[in-house]
């Protein structure tokens, strides 16, 4: 579980993390950002459609991974690997969700904001954890401090990224990939706007490409 969830993390220098309103958006946006080269994608259950929105990506999309954030109890993540989505995330951590991941064949990545609750987590097995909220949390700086006394727990962290500071993030040695909903905006998925978001992900790529990450 443990080493699946950390190949994830480190197949794709960005996780789009996306709120899909309306679920006939949710196959041409996957397509958008696969073609603009981020095919690790998760799926917020922030809107009721999400498990439907996660079956079709799977389903109908070539060459994705889909997922499921906004994961916060149990019943969800086994919803989740039901549903067909191929890992979950969470945007914290509670005994049940860490237990649940352990026993659970679904790659498993939950969040931690604070050392001791990394701590606490790495008690049960963990390695790799989404960093949330990450800006407001202390940011790369936070990061770069706790590679200090855990330099092999590996992060994705997200919450506040995007372009303008994503590289500070994906230079540090802890840190995998990001995550943000920088490259799918709200405004362009109402407008169905896909090729603009087809640049935002190619220019994600580019930009962590360049700087050889
Ligand atoms: C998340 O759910 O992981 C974050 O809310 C994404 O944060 P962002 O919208 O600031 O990118």
């Amino acid at each position: 579980m443990s080493t699946q969830v950390e190949a994830l993390i480190s197949s794709a220098p960005v996780m789009p993390v996306l709120v899909i309103d309306h679920v006939e958006d949710a196959v041409p946006l996957a397509q958008a950002l696969v073609a603009g080269g981020l095919t690790i994608l998760e799926v917020t259950l922030r809107t009721p459609n999400a498990l439907t929105a996660i079956r079709r990506i799977s389903a109908e999309v070539e060459g994705v991974m889909v997922g499921a954030g906004t994961v916060t109890n149990s019943d969800q993540l086994a919803a989740v690997q039901q549903a067909g989505g191929q890992f979950a995330i969470s945007p914290g951590a509670t005994p049940e969700l860490l237990q649940s991941g352990i026993d659970s064949e679904l790659p498993y990545l939950p969040a931690i904001s604070t050392v001791s609750e990394l701590m606490l987590a790495m008690g049960y097995g963990y390695r790799a954890f989404k960093f949330f909220p990450a800006e407001s949390s202390g940011g790369a700086a936070a990061l770069k401090a706790i590679a200090g006394p855990f330099p092999d727990i590996r992060f994705c962290p997200t919450g506040g990224i995007g372009l303008g500071n994503f590289l500070d993030y994906l230079s540090l040695p802890n840190v995998d990939c990001v995550g943000g909903s920088w490259v799918a905006p709200a405004k362009l998925i109402r407008e169905q706007n896909w090729s603009a978001i087809t640049q935002l992900a190619a220019e994600a790529v580019h930009q962590a490409n360049q700087h050889n990450i």
